[in-house]
């Protein structure tokens, strides 16, 4: 065998094994890498640092963002009330103010194992498709249970039943690498008790969800669409094992189906209609976009229950609060990157691509020029999200379908920002269901798709497990 034979017989088989090729992609950080929301990055990494405004917001639009934010920390209070700006809350609820469960603009978590005050995790309710709720489907993409609606209420003002509790119980499950280091993953059950109104559906599928981190939400929306679905494969066309799904979900104010964004699974196609949703759904508020609370026909004594709403029956939220609160959510800043030129992260973000993660978790997009706010046009950001749906396998399938996302599947979330998890919200508590305590947990319950990036992952030694989660904690 001539040399330069068994180097083209090496270069194949190399590429055929799909990239035994070790050298590393990067040396040296990216230009401007560390500014992982452009212009609005802020530079702030205590408690404190999910809750800044987008670095260019003038001074005159920082007066909207703080309005805006005492809508989303302030409690609303039972109608009638004298602060008619904030009444209406319930009947039905899950708790009285946005930023008890977004906790200083960061991620919920769910209940303690055993306790039934599952405050910042909410649990989405549904039963598989049944034609008379052709209306329910078409709007919100899945049937509501039909006593209990589209999420479960564990709260409700004096004289209305609350709809149950919930509780999670976990059971414990060891992974090994392949050094032999063991991992240990908790497997979440989830149990609805104290119904208020009676037995569930038979067939009832329970999703539990807790609430994301606030951060970069309006640079999120503000990708093009062209961009997102670039990346999209719904057939695996490409043969990569990864397809990539957009969500086609019902948009309230244009009255057409339009791509999902926000959400676990995407079935919210903007800000403000999220919130608008939020509103109603978690507070029983009721705004021009979503004129009625969650009371199903059934539920009478919530139906009959005092409202908020004004003499001429304008809606418990005037469009002008709603219009601050979505300001606000579209202009919390993301924080910028720790350490990115440190050996160890660049070596850990090596691995993150030779893992493939960058397949789902896309670093880098540019938004658009007509943003939604002109502080979010053209920004070169570093979300490491795709906004598409993934199958993630049966470990973490919740049997739930919403629009074009099947009980497999979600939305591949945004990992900016995920190393300051514990200074903001005191936990690491990651994934969905908030079942994974810890990075690595949440890595190591990828399947489906992201089977083969696991893999990688349980092959590492423990100095690129370090790597990987030094990268990680540096976003
Ligand atoms: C009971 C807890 C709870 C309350 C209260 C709550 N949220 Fe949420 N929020 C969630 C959960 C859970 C999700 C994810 C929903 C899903 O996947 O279906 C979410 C999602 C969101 C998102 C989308 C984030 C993303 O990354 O896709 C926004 C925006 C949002 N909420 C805003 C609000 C606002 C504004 C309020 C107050 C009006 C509010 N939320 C109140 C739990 C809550
Ligand atoms: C096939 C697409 C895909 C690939 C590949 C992938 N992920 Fe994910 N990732 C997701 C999805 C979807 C979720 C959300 C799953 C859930 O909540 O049930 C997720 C969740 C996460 C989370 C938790 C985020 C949070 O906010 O709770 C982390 C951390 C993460 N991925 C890191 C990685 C790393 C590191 C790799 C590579 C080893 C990787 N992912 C590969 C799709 C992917």
């Amino acid at each position: 065998m001539t040399a330069r034979f068994r180097l083209w017989l090496f270069l194949l088989m190399a590429s055929a094994l799909g990239g035994c090729d070790d050298a590393p992609r990067f040396t040296a950080a990216e230009p401007g890498e560390a500014r992982s929301g452009g212009a609005t990055t802020v530079y702030k990494k205590d408690r404190a640092a999910f809750s800044l405004p987008s670095a260019n917001l003038a001074p005159t639009r920082r007066l909207d963002f703080s309005v805006g934010n005492s809508f989303f920390r302030n409690p609303w209070v039972i109608a009638p009330s004298t602060t008619t700006a904030r009444d209406g809350l319930g009947p039905l609820f899950n708790t009285n103010a946005c930023q008890n469960c977004h906790i200083k603009d960061g991620r919920g978590h769910p209940p303690e194992p055993g306790a039934d005050n599952a405050v910042s995790m909410l649990v989405r309710l549904s039963i598989p498709d049944e034609p008379a709720y052709a209306e329910q489907i078409k709007r919100l993409g899945l049937t509501p249970e039909p006593v209990y609606g589209k999420q479960l209420q564990d709260m409700a003002i004096p004289g209305v039943t609350p709809e149950g509790k919930v509780r999670v119980e976990y059971d414990s499950m060891t992974v090994h690498f392949r050094d032999g280091t063991p991992a240990h993953l908790r497997r979440p059950t989830l149990q609805i008790t104290q119904l208020g109104y009676g037995a569930m559906h038979p067939q009832t599928r329970a999703s539990a969800r807790i609430a994301p981190p606030m951060i970069g939400l309006g640079l999120l929306e503000a990708i093009p669409e062209a961009a997102i679905l670039a990346n999209a494969d719904p057939e695996d066309s490409k043969g990569t094992g990864i397809t990539g799904t957009p969500n086609w979900v019902w948009d309230d104010a244009q009255q057409k189906t339009v791509l999902g964004r926000f959400g676990w699974k995407a079935s919210q196609p903007s800000l403000n209609q999220q919130n608008a949703h939020a509103l109603a759904g978690d507070m029983g508020l009721t705004s021009s976009l979503k004129s009625a609370d969650d009371c199903t026909p059934t539920q009478t004594a919530c139906l009959a229950a005092p409202n908020g709403e004004g003499p001429d029956g304008e809606p418990e939220v005037s469009d002008n609060i709603l219009r601050l609160i979505t300001f606000y959510t579209r202009n919390l800043g993301v924080p910028a990157r720790r350490d990115v030129s440190d050996a160890q992260v660049l070596a850990g973000k090596n691995l993150f691509f030779k893992a493939g993660c960058q397949q789902c978790h896309t670093p880098q997009f540019t938004t658009a020029a007509n943003a939604a706010e002109p502080e979010l046009a053209n920004q070169v950001i570093r979300p490491y999200t795709d906004l598409l749906l993934h199958d993630m396998g049966e470990g973490l399938a919740d049997n739930l379908t919403e629009f074009q996302a099947n009980g497999q599947q979600w939305r591949t979330p945004p990992l900016w920002g995920i190393g300051l998890t514990q200074a903001v919200g005191g936990h690491t508590q990651f994934l969905h269901d908030g079942r994974a305590r810890s990075i690595m947990e949440a890595v190591l319950w990828h399947g489906g798709e992201a089977l083969p990036a696991q893999r990688q992952v349980l092959a590492f030694d423990a100095q690129q497990r370090a790597a990987l989660l030094a990268f990680l904690n540096s976003l």
